[in-house]
């Protein structure tokens, strides 16, 4: 499918992208463009375009608005010194996004367009990618019902699009480790929920844990599985790792209640490359603080493509405060391999990056 091009009538000039790109922050400035895919229940696919960013016409009935039949997937893209932009394993983000898909009863997009969506719009706005340390031009494909109609059913009209932002740090500022706050009153997800699937519903969901995390001064909200001996799911936004004394790596493994973090499965290959041990498994949050406690988890880091990988500094549990190391070696090494092979300075031996 062939996309049309509409060109901004009124690009942003270069001197304020030159003040956007000197401090890009998170998820505030927006390109110019967006990619736009329709689909219909009797069309399919159709009218694939890059058009100018702004404001979309919705209907009042449009049922995303009132059931929330929406997903999306975020992904980074990276200007490498030979000029070039890349993205890191899109392939993934397509599939991720039709397991998304297929939970909520939306439309497959093939993976040729999503990766097709992505090319077009970094071509047309790539003087937005930035290039300082840690930064990136965030890209956020989603898809969301945009039929009018207020019976409870899946949408036979929907809207694909792709926004992207030029992004920093997520957490603001220089890196540091984190503080995270352990929620007692909220879980994220069940068992058959939809908690494996990128779907706005399971953000909102975390929102009240979240604001009770800043109000505590942490920067993210860890859920638990009550049901589980308090095992550790995943934060808000991040999956989480830990480190242990012996050199190996524990994180959560994949039962349908946490995302399956692209970023998770980069880190445990890596891990695994270098001959540490990885274990998915359950880890219980009596697990983490007794291993804090005893000297046998060394480093705790939280990993997503917003957040990279970043180090847990102390979890908070109601008026218990259990500090972890502070910034660790083999976080910084992953981390630094990782961000090494997105930006183009470490050897891409598993060719996971794409030009765009
Ligand atoms: N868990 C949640 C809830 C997320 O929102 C994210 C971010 O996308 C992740 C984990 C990490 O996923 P990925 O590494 O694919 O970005
Ligand atoms: C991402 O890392 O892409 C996410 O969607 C998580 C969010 C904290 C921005």
């Amino acid at each position: 499918m062939e996309f049309d091009h509409t060109a901004h009538p009124n690009p942003t000039s270069a001197a304020r992208l030159e003040q956007i790109l000197a401090n890009p922050g998170f998820g505030t400035s927006f390109a110019d463009h967006t990619a736009v895919i329709d689909w219909t229940a009797e069309r399919g696919w159709a009218n694939p375009r890059v058009e100018p960013y702004g404001p979309i016409a919705l209907d009042p009935a449009a049922s995303v608005l009132h059931y929330a039949q929406e997903i999306f997937e975020g992904m980074k893209a990276y200007r490498h010194d030979d000029g070039g932009i890349y993205t890191f394993r899109p392939l993934e983000n397509a599939r991720r996004l039709n397991r998304s898909a297929q939970r909520m009863a939306l439309p497959e997009l093939p993976e040729e367009l999503f990766v097709a969506s992505l090319e077009e719009l970094v071509q047309t706005d790539r003087d937005w990618v930035p290039n300082g340390d840690g930064e990136a031009l965030y890209l956020r494909p989603f898809m969301f019902a945009s039929e009018a109609f207020l019976g409870v059913r899946a949408a036979r009209e929907v809207s694909y699009r792709v926004i992207a932002s030029p992004a920093g740090n997520y957490f603001g500022g220089e890196l540091k480790p984190v503080r995270i706050w352990v929620t007692r009153d909220y879980i994220r997800a069940a068992p058959g929920g939809t908690g494996a699937a990128k779907t706005g519903g399971n953000y909102a969901g975390s929102l009240a844990a979240q604001q009770q995390a800043t109000a505590q001064g942490c920067d993210q909200v860890l859920f638990l599985d009550p049901t589980r001996e308090n095992a550790v799911e995943e934060l808000g936004g991040m999956n989480v790792f830990l480190v242990t004394a012996d050199n190996r790596l524990i994180t959560p493994e994949l039962t349908g209640t946490i995302l399956e973090g692209i970023t998770r499965a980069s880190v445990i290959q890596l891990a695994k490359d270098r001959g540490m041990a990885v274990e998915e498994r359950r880890v219980t949050l009596d697990e983490w603080g007794a291993g804090i406690a005893d000297g046998s988890i060394t480093e705790a880091f939280a990993c997503g493509t917003a957040a990279v990988i970043t180090p847990i500094g102390e979890l908070v549990d109601g008026d218990r405060s259990i500090a972890s190391a502070g910034t660790g070696e083999v976080t910084t090494s992953i981390r630094e391999e990782l961000l090494g092979i997105q930006t183009g300075t470490v050897e891409d031996r598993h060719g996971w990056m794409h030009q765009l």
